[in-house]
């Protein structure tokens, strides 16, 4: 059985001071981390205070890191610089970080071993362009993502690996994919996770749907059958839309 995930990725958004009251305002009245795995990925500054006082039933994430352990990369933040803040998982390949700091999916695979390697849960991030779902090629993109990005991955490995389909034209648009049209991409995800892996790990993979999920679109698409939770920028800075979308998941 999936657990359903509701993930928070604040973005470029929110100083130390908004970061952790929000915090203050969610700990208190998340439900347990056994029925919904909650979690919160925040500019890498105010990791530290977050894990801090993420309390029982909240997990922090990064929301990008470097696959080398150090090196003359100015800027970056390598694996074991974010173990040591106590963080549980990071976002890896957002398509922001695709389309505006040229991440490519070579890069990103080796972000993946790295994740892996330090215990890290990695969340990939995958879509297509609006410009691809219109010449009808979305299965081949995610496809070729999926391929690329998880390349010498075990079984093994995708236990700890979480999947968000993001169609990068439904991302901070205001516009959502149908929840059938979610739901049909997710359900490809997977199919594409057992050709790659198996029936089991396709099974237990959790994929999550994120590009403009907010609390009046949350329930539809959750009452699909392969979306597993979401993935939501836009809805989860103010604590009480997250907690609508959290507790969602409990439906
Ligand atoms: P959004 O962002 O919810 O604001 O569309 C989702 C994401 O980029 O992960």
């Amino acid at each position: 059985m999936r657990k359903p995930m509701m993930i928070a990725n604040w973005k470029m958004n929110k100083t130390r001071d908004e970061a952790l009251s929000f915090i203050y305002a969610v700990n208190e009245v998340l439900p347990s981390l056994d029925k919904v795995g909650t979690v919160v990925c925040a500019p890498a500054i105010v990791l530290r205070d977050l894990v801090k006082r993420q309390g029982d039933n909240l997990r922090i994430g990064a929301e990008n890191m470097h696959y080398e352990e150090s090196g003359a990369f100015t800027g970056e933040i390598s694996p074991s610089m974010l173990t040591t803040t106590g963080v549980e998982y990071v976002i890896i390949g957002h398509s922001e970080r695709r389309a505006y700091y040229n991440e490519t999916d070579e890069a990103i695979n080796k972000k993946l071993h790295a994740a892996i390697k330090h215990g890290l849960k990695p969340i990939l991030c995958i879509g297509e362009t609006l410009e691809q779902r219109e010449q009808g090629v979305t299965h081949d993109v995610l496809e070729g993502q999926l391929t690329k990005d998880l390349a010498g991955l075990t079984a093994e490995n995708m236990e700890n690996v979480i999947i968000a389909y993001e169609p990068i034209w439904a991302i901070g648009t205001g516009k959502t994919a149908s929840p059938e049209d979610a739901n049909e991409a997710c359900g490809f995800v997977r199919n594409v996770v057992k050709s790659l892996f198996n029936a089991a790990v396709a099974e237990e993979t959790i994929v999550l749907y994120g590009g403009s999920m907010k609390p009046a679109n949350v329930d539809a698409l959750l009452a699909q059958s392969d979306i597993d939770g979401g993935l939501v920028g836009g809805a989860s800075l103010e604590a009480e839309s997250f907690l609508k979308l959290v507790n969602a998941c409990l439906k």
